[in-house]
């Protein structure tokens, strides 16, 4: 397929190049040009604005936020005036419910097709093609838009007809995640002070009952307490929680959980923790111990 590709950060830079190997042709842009030339080298078109990226069959955006999305959709010469009718904005970022509902009017009204396909998955796995990608929207475009998910993703779930759905799906997958940290964080602190090794700790609980990807990936991220360089930086897992929470509240449900979660987000980043992972959450609990330092 033809394809632009917006939005060459942490995430967008592997799947862009994975559409590229799979055979497509990937014209890209990014805020920053620079971050371009990889991918350049790799056979991609480099697009000097947002509106040449949209002159395929579909394009994908993978922006920081729902600000950055807005401004690459509705800006001056943005998606919205210049994808052809009937081409495809698969957005992949992790945006909120309510601005994934505009984008599918608004992209319906001009004629276009819209897609939420927002991922799960860190930039590792975006890199090695082994995304899980939620998918939503008009089942025609979904199918149409197959091959290219095959290209960024080891799997594609069809959750809806209904974009905002899968925005609502990947916010609750990362209030999940992010609370399995927390609660990691918490176990760890409470062995480690009583004098057990972290390390074999973690080693037990993913070998045994806890024998799943994001015990192991987290567990093994808190016990090595690197979180710089980030894979997924703190202010966006704190973006995703309070976008979990701006959901719930329009649904009026309460998540207690999720609240706190939100909170502990707000301790590391008032500590000087803006360039962190965000499993660095999964530290405090040894900080508020006396057994870690900020
Ligand atoms: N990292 C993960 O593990 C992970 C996993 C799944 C989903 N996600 C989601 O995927 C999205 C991208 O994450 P990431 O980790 O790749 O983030 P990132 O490394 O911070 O990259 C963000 C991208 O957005 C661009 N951008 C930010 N603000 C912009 C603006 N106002 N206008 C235009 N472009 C703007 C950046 O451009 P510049 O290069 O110019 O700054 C960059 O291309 C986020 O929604 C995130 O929540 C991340």
């Amino acid at each position: 397929m033809n394809v632009g590709f917006i939005g060459l950060g942490r995430m967008g830079i592997g799947m862009a190049a994975n559409l590229l190997k799979a055979g497509h042709r990937v014209t890209v842009y990014n805020r920053t040009p620079a971050k371009a030339a990889p991918l350049i080298a790799q056979g991609a078109n480099a697009a000097a604005s947002v509106a040449h990226a949209c002159q395929g069959d579909a394009v994908i955006t993978m922006l920081a936020d729902d600000e950055a999305v807005d401004g690459v959709v509705w800006q001056d010469d943005g998606i919205i005036d210049h994808l052809s009718p009937g081409a495809m904005h698969i957005s992949s970022s992790t945006i909120s419910v309510a601005l994934s509902q505009r984008l599918s009017e608004e992209h319906t009204r001009v004629g276009q097709r819209f897609i939420a396909a927002p991922v799960f998955g860190r930039p590792e796995a975006a890199a090695a093609g082994k995304l899980f990608v939620v998918a939503a929207g008009d089942p025609v475009a979904v199918q149409a838009a197959g091959p290219l998910f095959e290209a960024i993703g080891q799997k594609t779930f069809v959750v809806s007809e209904t974009p905002k759905a899968a925005n609502l799906v990947k916010l609750s997958g990362n209030f999940l995640i992010a609370s399995v940290i927390e609660s990691l964080g918490e176990a760890l602190a409470l062995v480690g002070k009583g004098g057990v090794d972290p390390r074999q700790y973690v080693e037990f609980l993913t070998s045994t009952l806890f024998n799943v990807p994001v015990y192991k990936t987290y567990g093994g991220l808190i016990v090595d307490g690197t979180f710089e360089p980030a894979g997924f930086a703190a202010p966006l897992g704190y973006k995703d929680i309070r976008l979990a929470l701006a959901a719930a509240e329009e649904l009026r449900v309460p998540m207690p959980l999720a609240n706190l979660v939100r909170d502990r987000f707000m301790t590391l980043l008032a500590r000087g923790g803006e360039h962190s992972d965000w499993s660095a959450i999964g530290r405090l609990p040894a900080v508020d111990a006396g057994i870690a330092k900020n």
